[in-house]
């Protein structure tokens, strides 16, 4: 199974931390792994000019995101990881999820029955974790993927860290927040294996 992990977080800190851990995790089960990171990264925003859908030969723009475009497409699963900015994904997230709309219109089937999975990551203990999971199942959704949460009694949506602005250290200290990330791990790796 091929994995890409994508970090939103602009910094090498909780986010980047725990999407690791996840790839590390599913190395460890046999899985293939990349890592993307939108850290220094030049990600132009869509500008509308609908060129990736008049010439359906992907976007406009030379950028950063060629790299990205290549590891999505080459994934059988994605996870993506972001921290909470203002009850919400990052705006270079946001970004990103947007420029695919470049890949789509290529082939409108291209991240068909990809499964996907989230986890999300605030300074606060209630900071808006679970509607960041949500958009980030919405993309899943908009885009004929599968979105996997972590199951009711622990993770629901899927994985949630709370790191007290506090980074790595703070996310390290958070045990509910691993407990949500492997019981999500399992049901993500099971679903793939279950649609292999
Ligand atoms: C612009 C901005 C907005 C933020 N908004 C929120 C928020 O709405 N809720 C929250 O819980 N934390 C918020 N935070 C805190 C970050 O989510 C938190 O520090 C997170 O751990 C950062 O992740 P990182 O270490 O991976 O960069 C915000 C941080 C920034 C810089």
């Amino acid at each position: 199974m091929r994995i890409l992990g994508v970090s939103g977080s602009p910094r090498l800190q909780a986010t980047h931390y725990v999407v690791n851990y996840a790839l590390d995790y599913l190395k460890e089960r046999d899985c293939e792994v990349k890592y993307f990171s939108v850290f220094r990264k030049d990600i132009k925003f869509c500008i509308h000019c609908d060129y990736c859908v008049r010439k359906r030969e992907g976007c406009i723009h030379r950028d950063d995101l060629g790299e990205f475009y290549e590891d999505l497409l080459w994934a059988d699963g994605v996870i993506i990881g972001t921290p909470v900015y203002q009850g919400n994904i990052t705006g270079q997230l946001k970004t990103l999820m947007d420029r695919c709309r470049a890949v789509v219109a290529r082939d409108p089937k291209v991240l068909k029955n990809k499964v996907g999975t989230a986890i999300a990551v605030g300074g606060d203990r209630n900071g808006g974790q679970e509607i960041a999971l949500r958009t980030i199942h919405d993309f899943y959704t908009i885009n004929e993927m599968i979105p996997v949460g972590g199951g009711s009694f622990g993770a629901n949506l899927g994985s949630t860290f709370w790191s007290k602005d506090r980074g790595r250290e703070g996310v390290e200290e958070d045990e509910e927040g691993w407990r949500s990330l492997r019981k999500t791990l399992k049901r993500f790796l099971d679903t793939l294996e279950s649609i292999r």
